[in-house]
């Protein structure tokens, strides 16, 4: 669609210094502050609350791109749209009702984002794409920054481009996991919008020269 939106995933950052985190995104030229939402239940690890998006939304005028790893998102939506998320995406196979969740979302003024593991076909949420803003493609079994990149993954990319296509739609399609100079461009050839990168940003030294780079700009 337009040029590529560059997300960094502060999953990657050092958790005593979030503040510093956004700031350090700002100054990048990134566009978006992914925040990775994890519950202890649908992935191992708990992360974030919405009292740490409140605190940090006022640090940044940048988009709040909340990725909810929980189960029953549809519990938690209402608190971290209050808390300042612009975009918040869910995952398919934590919710029942997910047309209900976009929904839901939607209602209360924010962007809706869907979001499929690995092992979970494009297919599965075809019928839903009407209703979303957002698609995240995961491409490692969330839960857990530093994976490798499952690049078979990439196929849902070009699938989800060649649908909006059809449909006429307008979502964006996002990548996640294991996002890295390398793999951003096979991610970019496959026509996705976002590049979410949570290790590959936090542990370049030119952060600015990096995210040149994801959007295959000059560094
Ligand atoms: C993983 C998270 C990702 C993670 C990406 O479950 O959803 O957003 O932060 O980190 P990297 O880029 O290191 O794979
Ligand atoms: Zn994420």
């Amino acid at each position: 669609m337009g040029k590529k939106l560059i997300a960094p995933s502060i999953l990657s950052a050092d958790f005593a210094n979030m503040g510093q985190a956004v700031d350090d995104i700002a100054t990048s030229g990134a566009d978006w502050i992914h925040i990775d939402v994890m519950d202890g239940n649908f992935v191992p690890p708990i992360t974030f609350g919405t009292k740490m998006v409140e605190h940090l939304r006022g640090r940044t005028a940048l988009p709040f791109d909340v990725h909810l790893m929980t189960r029953a998102p549809e519990n938690l939506v209402p608190a971290f749209a209050g808390a300042g998320a612009d975009y918040i995406t869910f995952h398919l196979e934590a919710a029942v009702h997910a047309h209900r969740v976009a929904q839901g979302i939607r209602g209360l003024g924010k962007k809706a984002g869907l979001s499929i593991v690995p092992s979970t076909p494009v297919s599965a949420l075809t019928c839903l794409l009407p209703f979303v803003d957002l698609v995240l493609v995961m491409t490692v079994n969330p839960g857990y920054g530093g994976q490798t990149c499952i690049t078979e993954c990439f196929s849902k990319i070009e699938e989800l481009v060649r649908l909006r296509q059809e449909q006429k739609l307008d979502f964006l399609v996002s990548v996640d996991g294991g996002i890295n100079e390398e793999t951003a461009s096979e991610a970019s050839a496959a026509g996705v919008d976002v590049l979410v990168t949570g290790s590959a940003f936090f542990g370049a030294a030119d952060k600015a020269a990096l995210v040149r780079r994801l959007r295959g700009e000059e560094a």
